[in-house]
């Protein structure tokens, strides 16, 4: 089964800038993709209620948040190869979209999305980023299983 949902605007504007301000507050853990801290986690999960939202489009999965955030920051020429995750659903919320190139592709198709926009996507599916072609991109990935 193959689904994709975009969700536009589901992060607010201030949460973003919350988000962002404590990326910069942190260049240890920044400076690689990985597990972000908890107090960004705790920042992300609570505004809005995405573990709700997920059950409301998907209520026949009974799926569990796994208790960690991925953090991806990405700068000019930074891409992610074809793959898939271990995962029964994956959101993407997407922190700072680049100026240019850096989209998400679901099983081929590309995504579009602008900063505070989240997807989410069958984590079998295969997924992609293009190369980031101008400025930078920083996205966060829950996955639930
Ligand atoms: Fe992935």
């Amino acid at each position: 089964m193959s689904i994709h949902q975009i969700y536009k605007q589901l992060v607010p504007a201030d949460i973003l800038t919350e988000v962002l301000n404590q990326v910069e507050a942190d260049p240890d853990w920044v400076k690689d993709n990985g597990i972000a801290p908890l107090r960004l986690y705790t920042t992300i999960i609570k505004f809005p209620k995405i573990k709700e939202i997920v059950d409301k489009t998907f209520p026949e999965l009974e799926l569990k948040i796994e208790n960690k955030i991925y953090f991806q920051k990405y700068p000019v020429g930074g891409v992610c190869k074809d793959h898939i995750d271990p995962s029964r659903i994956t959101v993407v919320i997407l922190i700072q979209e680049p100026d240019r190139g850096g989209f998400l592709s679901v099983e081929g198709t590309e995504a579009y999305l602008k900063a505070g926009d989240a997807i989410m996507f069958d984590g079998t599916d295969h997924h992609k980023m293009t190369p980031v072609l101008r400025g930078q991109r920083i996205s966060l990935a829950l996955w639930f299983k």
